[in-house]
């Protein structure tokens, strides 16, 4: 049994936890920033890389402390090292290279996409693989085979927006705070989806990729006619994007034989996408896969339990392992 500290900043949530091989979370501890970035309606990259420094230091600390563990109890400290913005991503690196080097422990650099491709295997120990990932966050809308770590095959990705971008921005158009996808949902519980008009973008299409563009163009002109209700637009765009996800979903789903659906990132705590995507795997005879929504948005967990895999699987990196702003997995 390994336990792992994992470290993460690669956004605008700093986050910490110590999480063992054999899936128990012995603590774990998440800040997020989104009063400071209210006001501009979206993350500033410097707020938040300043903000990292401040805050992950005390986090590391604080969650050791809780656990009654010290560094030395640890076996392996894994770092977000990419993608996101590249300031904060720098600081959990950073954190991570400082507290292998001192206390003499491995560095595993972890890519955050890692951290969420893998994420459904920390609470699901029946999950194996191959799956069918559905990763949808605020910068990534993809489909991927997972075959195991480091084993990647995209089948599809965005042609323009992410999925949690389009939430966000349509958020935006309706007046809502940043994050736009938790103010979309609670709003649109109250709407009518059939209500709104709006474009399914590349629903039927043979191509695989997706795209959330034409969809927030619409939401825009709905919102300038004056016509609509906040919430009836709301409903409206959820169930279009609910919609698009399922058209491509379903679309990769006839490309490989893959035994179990699985969606992560921070779309995924979406309630009406979760049941959407649960329906269509078992319509299409597959098992379904999804963390509960805390561990969809970002966290440390789900670093710590890519290390726990990585670490298995005997990788470790160097401790002049650079950031990266882009990383493709
Ligand atoms: O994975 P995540 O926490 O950070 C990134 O790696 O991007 O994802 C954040 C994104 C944001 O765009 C946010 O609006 C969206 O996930 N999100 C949601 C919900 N909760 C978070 N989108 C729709 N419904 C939600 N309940
Ligand atoms: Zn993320």
């Amino acid at each position: 049994m390994t336990v792992i500290l994992g470290l993460e900043s690669s956004c605008d949530d700093s986050a910490v936890a110590l999480v063992t091989s054999d899936r128990r979370i012995l603590a774990q501890a998440v800040v997020g920033q989104n009063a400071a970035h209210q006001p501009y309606g979206g993350v500033v990259p410097e707020i938040a890389a300043r903000a990292h420094v401040e805050i992950l230091p005390g986090l590391v600390r604080q969650v050791l402390g809780e656990a009654n563990l010290s560094i030395a109890d640890v076996d392996a400290i894994a770092a977000t090292a990419g993608p996101g913005l590249i300031g904060g991503v720098m600081v959990a690196l950073l954190t991570g290279k400082g507290l292998a080097l001192s206390a003499g422990k491995p560095l595993i650099a972890v890519n955050h996409l890692e951290g969420h491709a893998l994420s459904p295997r920390l609470v699901d120990p029946d999950l194996g693989f191959p799956y069918l990932l559905l990763l949808v966050s605020g910068g990534h809308c993809q489909l991927l085979e997972v075959s195991g770590v480091d084993k990647y095959r995209r089948l599809a990705t965005t042609i323009d927006d992410a999925a949690g971008e389009a939430f966000d921005k349509a958020a935006k158009l309706l007046g809502l705070g940043y994050p736009g996808g938790p103010a979309i949902e609670a709003l649109a519980e109250s709407g009518d989806p059939s209500s709104v008009a709006l474009p399914r973008p590349l629903a039927g299409s043979p191509e695989p990729h997706f795209s959330f563009a034409g969809l927030k163009s619409a939401v825009q002109r709905a919102v300038a006619s004056g016509q609509h209700a906040r919430e009836d637009i709301a409903a409206s765009f959820q169930q279009a994007v609910v919609d698009c996800l399922l058209d491509r979903t379903s679309n990769a789903l006839a490309k490989t034989d893959a035994p179990a659906l699985v969606v992560a990132g921070g779309v995924a705590a979406n309630h009406a996408i979760r049941g959407a995507l649960s329906e269509l795997a078992a319509r299409e005879g597959r098992e379904f896969s999804v963390p509960p929504a805390w561990l969809c948005t970002d966290n440390a967990a789900m670093i710590a339990w890519a290390g726990a895999e990585r670490f298995a699987a005997g990788v470790f990196d160097a401790l002049d392992a650079p950031a990266r702003a882009r990383w493709p997995l």
